[in-house]
């Protein structure tokens, strides 16, 4: 561990499940009912937008019920506690890291607590519905908010900040994602370019597993608070 400095973790829908938020690729290939083209596009907003927007109205409201679990903790602890550079990098739109207390998040496919007016491009916190066209705060204008989601087919938020930590990396640990989905399933090949190592926690292995120079397979809820202390246990004792 003595040569690790730089750690940049990207967690997926799986860090969440032990909390009761459903997956994206789960055995049905459904996503609360939707397929995921259904929901989650420009066009299926431009199509039908009153069926996007109450589909994501629920997921934020679901938000309210449910918790962090002990791997968005033991991250969270992570991130306190560690002295080098750290990021996580967040596939997820819940809030259940930051809940925990992570600070040194990014969420590159948006937030769920965040809104975007068309109208007026402005982008603000958002903990209740869009189906009943609001007005939006900084404009006025009514009807024109969207869920902050970056949708398939749109660019994902942070990519530059999110590379540069890449290549900066000494370990990449990738938490509870199935690697279906780019460019974050590829953020494991730029952090070993540059020499990082790579370690993957999940259910069952990845669909690029065999990128990583281990991989542990069992529930985050148990694997990431044992990692965790793996990493701060040696710098502990040396304090
Ligand atoms: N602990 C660890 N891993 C788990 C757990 C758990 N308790 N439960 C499920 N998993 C694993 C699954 O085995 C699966 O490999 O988490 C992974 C979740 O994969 P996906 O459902 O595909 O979610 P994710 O990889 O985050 O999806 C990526 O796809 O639809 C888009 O934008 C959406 O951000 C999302 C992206």
């Amino acid at each position: 561990m003595q040569d690790i400095s730089n750690i940049v973790i990207l967690t997926g829908a799986g860090i969440s499940a032990e909390s009761g938020l459903a997956t994206f690729r789960g055995p049905d290939g459904l996503w609360e009912g939707h397929r995921v083209e259904d929901v989650a596009t420009p066009e299926a907003f431009a199509r039908d937008p009153a069926l996007v927007q109450a589909f994501y109205d629920a997921r934020r409201a679901r938000l309210a019920e449910v918790e962090p679990n002990a791997a968005h903790r033991a991250l969270a602890r992570l991130d306190a506690e560690w002295p080098g550079d750290l990021l996580i990098v967040t596939q997820n739109v819940d809030d259940l890291h930051e809940r925990a207390g992570a600070k040194r998040v990014r969420h590159m496919h948006g937030e769920l607590t965040s809104a975007w007016c068309l109208d007026c491009d402005a982008r603000m916190r958002w903990d209740k519905d869009l189906c009943d066209h609001p007005n939006c705060p900084q404009c006025g204008v009514a009807g024109r908010l969207r869920p902050d989601i970056v949708w398939f087919g749109e660019m994902p938020y942070e990519m530059e900040r999110i590379d540069r930590a890449l290549m900066e990396a000494d370990l990449f640990v990738s938490i509870g994602t199935s690697g279906a989905v780019y460019p974050a399933a590829g953020f494991v090949q730029t952090a070993r370019y540059r020499g990082a190592r790579a370690l993957e926690m999940n259910l069952d292995p990845s669909l690029g597993s065999y990128h990583f120079h281990e991989s542990r397979t069992g529930r985050a809820g148990e694997l990431v608070p044992a990692w965790v202390e793996e990493m701060l246990s040696p710098l502990g004792s040396a304090g």
